[in-house]
């Protein structure tokens, strides 16, 4: 277990040296009984002519490891010719080329950090990535030591029917009430892409015949109850595998694919070579139990993870600064995915709202790092939202800055020429400069730069001429005062008076991309007329934008633009600027809702088109998002007026808000794109009508709560009346609780719709959840239901003027962290704000914080330290 005092290190990008020693091949035993499994590893060591260190000495990681013996070349050693201090081990005199044998012991049940070998209900798994080898064998555990393995399992019979591992099953026996397989993968690795699974699992088994014609299995794994809820991730898997082909050229080269279901997971999914372990809620979905939203998610996922084996697998990292090379490739990859199998438009402003209203907080505050960091205490801190999602939006811009044919012969060039190796970012954009002839030197720092950067954007219009005037600014962020411009593709467009776009060149084209790539440039066009910009069109980088709209030309924008980005975002500016003038004086926000009016009605009238684009546009931006842009935080006022203003609006259209409702009624249940966005547009309709009292609605609302089609409509009427404080919501979320209580994920669901009710008193509704039976500490869903909801989705609570919401979740966090560093250390970022509150909050939260850091695990401590430290 970690605890205080552990001593922390940091590990520095500069310091990068290559391995003194290579594992060729790894022979690992693996003998699983109660309360004890050992651990048998061989590994054949050569020394690597690339490390200029000689041979001789080699330092292994195994973290808190119970050693039976260790053997070099068939010698047992003796304690004089080797150190362990619990983390490493130093084993001296080697010779260049050798064998050493281990014999460990390591008990997996107890094991509630969830990281190396652990059990989950019965059944015995693993989570590597990124230093979790090295709690199940002594190991280099760095992703640039490549190593074939061949893992042998060995279980009871009875207890664990299944035994699993990396490649292909080559052997296996019985041995009386136990038995055992043997698993070797031809394909090199590095040790964060083992994985294990022994349980009593079933299976759902298709099959894949890749474009050269070879047979796969595929096979999915998950809890006998769970069997039903596969199909979705079977038929996401297939359509991932034809597209990686048909998009990037890229077969898959195992016979065996295979995904494990597992209930305790500390993250969402993991891409081990032919076996992926996933966390339920990103693999498991059925209509009755999974909303629409987890359907997308769960295909996501699957597609993320199968995209791996090329993009991390097959091509991995050298070290873990390097993450994003995988994973915001990876990423980027999913996102496309999904825009193909659905609708493209839609799935692009999903995207941007996420990154914008979470990883652009996550740039702005005291956790802001580069996509490859220069240096880290512990890694597990740095899966961030900017090494996925800004990490992604950096690989969108090469893509759209090579053009799809470029980047195509690019990502070929990637594939086959750092095939089993372990690389870097450089060397992924060496691979884009190569095909595409351009010069990306100065663009690689969106690599190396953190923060966000600003693009302040004024315009003017003489005679023809139509201007821009285009300043960049990055912000300082922790480490990093001075910024350096950087190369920001703006794709624009410019509206007449009507909302169409101009022509902006002889030859007629109504799009173009502008380069901004100094701190201050200025761009003209030849245009007849004075124009509206319509910028950053398919949020064309990563950047807050800063250009001074009227609220003419916003409604111009939402009305006419063809870029679905950019009349989300002139909708998000409408509704930012009434609900900000609404703060401190929601008494005016009947005239902010009609004033809005006219606009919105034209967005409801086409709903029709594309209903899940029509909610979008129609969603108010969360208290979060609203509270960022007052300083201190006011969370009350941000409370009221978003509340003032969801009334005024369920109010001044409510004709509108009920002809949608009952338009979107249907009798069927469908997946169907049409289906899910008439969904969506029917719960938010039901929103605006229920925050405005409107007669009837509680009656429609426990309609569909009763009568549900599926599970979001279920828990779509759920939300709306516990958020809402109407009738019948207490018995609602007893009822549910009584269907669904055999449903760890729809459990997790009824959690979360609780400790996200909006409102002071949720604190002590969430506090007394933490008593309810069904509650449990050890299971990371669980916690991030209940505890990760609030803090991070009910600002109003967690910020209670009396600090009890800062009780609770340093509470939270400290008993957290003694169970689960790594979940503790996630859920201690929800207080990033701390410097942003009042003096008074500011004292309460810091003093509870600084309460926790006392004993905190290094993980959480290096956290926790950021945040108190935090002085901007
Ligand atoms: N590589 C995984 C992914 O697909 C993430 C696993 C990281 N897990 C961890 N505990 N750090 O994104
Ligand atoms: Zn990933």
């Amino acid at each position: 277990m970690e605890g205080a005092n552990t001593a922390i290190t940091t590990t520095r990008l500069a310091d990068y040296q290559p391995p003194v020693y290579r594992v060729e091949q790894v022979t690992l035993d693996v003998d699983i009984h109660p309360g004890q499994t050992r651990v048998t590893s061989e590994l054949q060591l050569q020394h690597n002519p690339d490390s200029d260190q000689p041979a001789g000495e080699l330092v292994l990681n195994g973290e808190a490891l119970v050693i039976e013996s260790l053997n070099l070349d068939g010698e047992t050693l003796t304690q004089d010719s080797y150190h362990y201090d619990g983390h490493l081990l130093t084993v001296r005199d080697l010779p260049a080329q050798c064998v050493l044998t281990s014999v460990v012991t390591i008990e997996p049940e107890k094991n509630t950090a969830l990281e190396g070998l652990y059990q989950s209900n019965g059944m015995v798994c693993t989570q590597c990535e990124a230093e979790g080898f090295r709690r199940i064998t002594f190991f280099p555990d760095r992703p640039d030591v490549l190593a074939r393995f061949t893992t042998t399992v060995h279980a009871d019979k009875a207890t664990y029917p299944l035994l699993l591992s990396n490649g292909n099953p080559v052997d296996w026996g019985e041995e009386g009430t136990r038995h055992w397989v043997t698993w070797d993968d031809p394909f090199p690795k590095p040790c964060y892409l083992f994985a294990l699974v022994a349980g009593d699992l079933a299976c759902l088994e298709d099959s894949f015949n890749t474009a050269s014609g070879r047979p796969v299995a595929l096979r999915l794994y998950a809890e006998h109850r769970d069997l039903d809820k596969l199909d979705h991730a079977m038929q996401s898997l297939k359509n991932a595998m034809r597209w990686d082909e048909q998009t990037y050229g890229r077969e898959y080269d195992l016979d065996i694919y295979m995904i494990v279901a597992v209930s305790h997971f500390n993250m969402g999914a993991m891409e081990n070579k032919g076996l992926n372990i996933f966390n339920t809620a990103c693999v498991l979905a059925h209509p009755d139990t999974t909303t629409d939203a987890g359907f997308q998610r769960v295909e996501s996922v699957v597609a993320h993870e199968y995209f791996h084996n090329w993009s991390g697998n097959r091509v991995t990292c050298r070290d873990w600064f390097q993450l994003s090379l995988k994973e915001g490739f990876t990423v980027f990859r999913d996102q496309s995915f999904s825009a193909d199998m659905n609708s493209a438009a839609v799935k692009r402003v999903e995207d941007v709202d996420f990154l914008v209203n979470h990883q652009f907080p996550e740039d702005q505050g005291p956790m802001a790092h580069p996509v490859r960091p220069a240096e880290y205490q512990k890694i597990d801190n740095f899966y961030t939202l900017t090494i996925y999602e800004k990490g992604a939006e950096i690989v969108r811009m090469q893509y759209n800055l090579l053009g799809p044919e470029a980047f195509r012969r690019a990502s070929d060039r990637y594939f086959e020429q750092f095939d089993g190796q372990a690389v870097t970012c450089d060397d992924f954009v060496a691979c884009m400069e190569a095909e595409s002839g351009l010069d990306l030197s100065q663009f690689k720092r969106w690599y190396s730069q953190a923060g966000t950067p600003v693009l302040t954007v004024t315009d003017e219009y003489h005679e023809g001429q139509y201007t821009l005037h285009v300043r960049q600014h990055t912000p300082a962020t922790p480490g990093q005062p001075d910024k350096a411009p950087l190369v920001i593709p703006v794709k624009l467009a410019l509206l007449d008076s009507n909302g169409q776009a101009v022509a902006m060149d002889e030859q007629g084209n109504r799009e173009t991309v502008v380069i901004v790539d100094q701190s201050e440039q200025s761009f003209r066009f030849a245009v007849p007329e004075a124009v509206t910009p319509s910028l950053l069109r398919g949020f064309s980088a990563p950047v807050v934008l800063d250009y001074p709209y009227t609220e003419a030309q916003l409604a111009t924008l939402l009305a006419h633009d063809s870029d679905g980005y950019c009349r989300w975002n002139a909708a998000q500016r409408l509704y930012f600027s009434a609900l900000d003038r609404l703060v401190g004086d929601p008494g005016q926000a009947q005239s902010e809702a009609l004033a809005l009016k006219p606009v919105l009605e034209r967005v409801i009238e086409r709903a029709k088109e594309d209903p899940a684009q029509a909610a979008l546009l129609l969603t108010l931006p969360t208290e979060v998002a609203l509270g960022d842009r007052h300083s201190p935080l006011d969370p009350r006022a941000v409370h009221q007026a978003r509340r003032a203003l969801t009334g005024a609006l369920g109010q001044v259209l409510e004709e509108q808000w009920q002809a949608q409702q009952q338009a979107w009624q249907r009798q069927d249940f469908s997946m169907e794109g049409d289906a899910i966005g008439g969904r969506q547009m029917r719960l938010l309709a039901l929103g605006y009508l229920a925050a405005a009292g409107s007669a009837g609605v509680t009656e429609t609302v426990g309609e569909l709560f009763g009568h549900p089609l599926c599970m979001t409509e279920e828990l779509g009427a759920l939300r709306l009346l516990v958020h809402h404080g109407l009738p019948g919501a207490d018995q609602a979320l007893a009822d549910f609780a009584a269907r669904w209580q055999g449903e760890a994920l729809v459990m997790d669901q009824w959690f979360a719709v609780q400790a996200t009710c909006p409102g002071e008193d949720t604190v002590s509704v969430a506090s007394a959840l933490l008593d309810h039976p069904a509650f449990e500490w050890t299971l990371p869903n669980r916690v991030r239901a209940l505890v990760g909801t609030l803090v991070n989705a009910n600002p109003v609570a967690f910020h209670a003027a009396d600090g009890q919401g800062y009780r609770f979740f340093c509470e939270a966090l400290a008993r957290l962290d003694a169970i689960n560093p790594q979940v503790a250390a996630r859920l201690a970022n929800g207080a990033a704000r701390l410097r942003r509150l009042e003096p008074q909050r500011q004292a309460m939260l810091e003093k509870g914080l600084q309460g926790v850091q006392q004993k905190a695990s290094a993980n959480l401590s290096e956290v926790l330290s950021r945040i108190l430290t935090d002085r901007s």
